[in-house]
């Protein structure tokens, strides 16, 4: 039984709440086709609208990602088609290497290409997902046993992993299972570990990256990229967390892998202003003037609603309960309502806000994120139907 639901006075989204919300969010993305079939969304809206971009970015999966729950949430074929389209813009991505030097491999090609195999089999989406799983594993280091997230590989100022990159490693799971390897699973195995032993501090937060040693494989530092400061908790690694552990004890029961969703999740929670959408980095509260993310809110109801699928019983209905308040927070407080205002679904995410102690480039503060809309559609498309994972 977990006690820190109740401290929480957000409504539970309702079933009709669902129903407008979903249907308002497919809407949107029946719209924005014309704008975002042969090119991108980009990651972060500007002024509350999407730019369009080139399939390069890292957060190119997650549009094509939502046109595919359109699908599922409305049966329109002409999301089906539109997909489709798209996973060649992936399958051409990946087999002439264009920007996937780095590990995202599982945000960019599980809800795109997996999602296009399991959903209407097409054959060219299987193909890109394993050429992608190929190119993650390509990441990893035996020395240290992770998989590095960016740049040159065995350089020394990059010889480091990240939170995030547990999102990645479903992509592995799958390649495993649909061919029968076990080389995918294992380096996600392995990975995890590492993550598990290095990433997560003894009060349940999180570094954002973690730096390890190219000659002894052994944890040297962690250090911030997103958040506001190393020691501090960036909100969206800690959603990555929760998320990533759920999916892990999806694919593997490893009792650590179930223990820790609850450890960085109840982190999570303590640190919730009272609408439960964070403040971007968790160090901030109420009164600071620092925006929120809601994206963190989003992935975390997602978490929540993987492990309520897999464990049942009472544990689920806590984590139900808890991701029908953050869906209801979202919808009633977050939600783009008026389509002439924005071209994104969810207002008020934080992609990358510069501080005193980060040197990331400031984009897309307090705008729409492409990953915060996808993860919103998709924790309302899990709370509308026994819903087949993407990841
Ligand atoms: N994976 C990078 C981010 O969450 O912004």
């Amino acid at each position: 039984m977990l006690d820190f639901e109740k401290e929480f006075s957000v409504e539970p989204i309702g079933e009709d709440e669902i129903r407008a919300a979903g249907d308002l969010a497919a809407n949107q993305v029946l719209r924005n086709l014309p704008d975002f079939t042969y090119r991108m969304q980009n990651h972060s809206s500007v002024g509350h609208v999407y730019p369009a971009c080139d399939n390069v970015q890292w957060t190119c999966g997650f549009w094509p990602g939502e046109v595919w729950l359109a699908y599922e949430w409305t049966g329109n074929p002409v999301f089906r088609h539109a997909a489709q389209i798209m996973v060649q813009s992936f399958l051409h991505r990946i087999e002439n290497k264009i920007e996937v030097d780095h590990h995202d491999m599982g945000f960019l090609y599980s809800p795109t290409c997996v999602a296009a195999w399991k959903l209407v089999g097409d054959e060219d989406g299987r193909k890109a997902a394993i050429l992608a799983a190929d190119q993650l594993i390509a990441r990893y280091h035996e020395v240290g046993q992770f998989i590095q997230a960016w740049g040159q590989m065995g350089a020394p100022e990059n010889y480091r992993y990240i939170i995030d990159c547990l999102l990645n490693l479903p992509l592995l799971y799958w390649a495993s299972r649909e061919t029968g390897e076990s080389k995918y699973a294992d380096i996600a195995r392995l990975h995890a570990a590492t993550t598990l032993a290095n990433s997560i501090r003894p009060d349940g937060s999180t570094y954002h990256t973690f730096f390890m040693d190219p000659e002894t494989g052994g944890p040297v530092r962690g250090e911030t990229c997103q958040g506001y400061k190393d020691d501090s908790n960036w909100a969206r690694g800690q959603a990555w967390g929760v998320y990533g552990m759920a999916l892990s004890y999806r694919y593997d029961r490893r009792d650590e892998y179930r223990a820790m969703f609850d450890q960085l999740l109840g982190f999570f929670l303590k640190g919730l202003p009272e609408d439960m959408v964070p403040y971007w980095d968790m160090i901030f509260s109420d009164g600071d003037n620092e925006p929120r993310d809601s994206s963190s809110a989003a992935i975390v109801a997602c978490g929540l609603l993987e492990m309520a699928d897999i464990v049942g019983g009472e544990a689920a209905e806590h984590y139900r309960l808890l991701a029908r308040r953050f869906v209801g927070s979202l919808w009633r407080g977050y939600a783009v309502r008026d389509p002439s205002r924005s071209n994104g679904l969810v207002l008020h995410g934080t992609y990358s806000k510069k501080s005193p102690y980060n040197t990331c480039t400031p984009e897309g503060v307090d705008e729409c994120v492409s990953w915060g809309d996808y993860y919103y559609l998709e924790a309302l498309t899990r709370l509308s139907r026994n819903w087949s994972s993407y990841w």
